[in-house]
């Protein structure tokens, strides 16, 4: 980790919400897996500075894999199902830094 990085992992979630009829995150969960994700590394005492911080964000322009979240600095992304699936991206990537290859976005 380099000693200049504020956090060591910076995860972004796409929550983009469109209304016109193309694919996009927000409508599979996206809003209520941030909040989980954010809430989890907070039980774990893994948020804040030197640590994870959790973020949302507007389109991240892979919506047809979506929904979508990447993680940072290492830039490896992923889809999720449901909050096991977040779940395990926390305590492996996030706690663990071993990436969750069956969720990988290749
Ligand atoms: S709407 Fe999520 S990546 Fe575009």
């Amino acid at each position: 980790m380099s000693e200049h990085q504020y956090f060591k992992h910076h995860v972004f979630f796409c929550t983009n919400q469109r209304d016109d009829g193309r694919e996009s995150c927000g409508p599979h969960g996206a809003e209520a897996a941030q909040k989980h994700a954010k809430k989890r590394c907070k039980e774990l005492n893994i948020n804040g500075e030197g640590k994870v911080r959790i973020n949302s964000a507007g389109c991240l322009d892979r919506c047809e894999l979506g929904p979508v979240m990447v993680v940072y600095p290492e830039g490896t992304w992923y889809t999720y199902v449901d909050n096991s699936d977040i779940d395990e991206i926390v305590d492996s990537h996030l706690v663990n830094g071993k990436e969750v290859e069956r969720l990988k976005i290749k």
